[in-house]
């Protein structure tokens, strides 16, 4: 089935949608990008999301090519034409296209993209069983906190986890966890105690994240935000990724080190029914 899809102002079948060669993001990776997730047909966490893409847009020095109200209303129009019910909403915004060079003129119209992907949240194997993950160096540039469309070394340590069985990689640097490949990483200590990365440039300030941990605290749950270590994971009583792909999902182990009885503990898998039913309640 194909999809339509949206590229610079026209909504198209995917078949006949085309970006220039010359354009920034496909030649120099110079573009930033949002997913977000879309629960009976309405987006989830959307003002978090357009939010961060305009922190991310500023820190780059871009501007987007539509207002606030068109972008919702195009993620919408999306939504309705390929009759989504359950999935996610992928933008990007390039800086557009220009013979190649690395410095760019002022004067680039960006190019904005958008397209749908199904999914059958409820249905996913690692949130039922839980993921396992295993760790890698953090080798990514200085400036996570923007989320540019650069994933080529998230990629390389997503497919290292896949070539040893697992599902995913914990990046690590100077001996400390910073987060997913695509997702910020979490542990529950023996106490019960929550603990997430600090907020830095060394990570992205995932929107699910804040939800997560605005809906743990009202749940009265203790909240750490420090850095910890593979060591430190490997000892918890529990794990857990989030992220707008996946909300939240437990991980039973760490580096081949099993967590407790090895299936997703009690704190992810109530976070995770805090989350969606907060974000059911929530979409827009
Ligand atoms: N990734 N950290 C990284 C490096 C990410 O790429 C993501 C999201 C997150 C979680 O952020 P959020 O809760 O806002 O989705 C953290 C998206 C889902 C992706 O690249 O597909």
């Amino acid at each position: 089935m194909s999809r339509i899809v949206y590229v610079n102002g026209d909504y198209v079948p995917e078949d006949q949608a085309k970006i220039s060669i010359f354009d920034r993001g496909f030649l120099m990776a110079d573009g930033v990008y949002e997913v977000s997730s879309v629960l009976g047909g309405k987006l989830a966490d959307y003002p978090g999301h357009v939010a961060r893409l305009h922190r991310s847009l500023d820190e780059l020095q871009m501007t987007s090519p539509v207002s606030d109200d068109e972008l919702l209303e195009i993620h919408r129009e999306l939504i309705r034409r390929n009759d989504l019910d359950e999935g996610l909403v992928y933008l990007q915004i390039t800086r557009g296209a220009h013979d190649r060079d690395f410095a760019w003129p002022s004067d680039l119209t960006p190019s904005l993209v958008l397209f749908t992907q199904g999914k059958h949240f409820e249905d996913a194997e690692g949130p039922k069983h839980g993921i396992k993950v295993i760790s890698q160096p953090d080798m990514r540039w200085g400036r996570r906190d923007i989320k540019t469309v650069q994933l080529l070394y998230p990629s390389f340590a997503k497919m290292q986890a896949k070539a040893a069985g697992k599902d995913d990689a914990w990046l690590v640097e100077d001996g400390l966890v910073t987060e997913g490949t695509s997702n910020n990483a979490y542990i529950v200590t023996k106490e019960g105690t929550i603990v997430t990365r600090n907020l830095s440039s060394d990570i992205l300030h995932g929107i699910t994240r804040a939800s997560v941990l605005k809906l743990a605290a009202e749940a009265q749950m203790k909240v750490e935000e420090r850095p910890f270590t593979i060591q430190e994971a490997q000892g918890a009583a529990e794990a857990f990724i989030t992220a707008a792909s996946t909300f939240v999902c437990p991980v039973v182990e760490i580096d081949g080190v099993v967590l407790g009885d090895g299936v997703p503990g009690p704190i992810a898998k109530r976070l995770r029914e805090i989350y969606i039913s907060h974000a059911r309640a929530s979409a827009i």
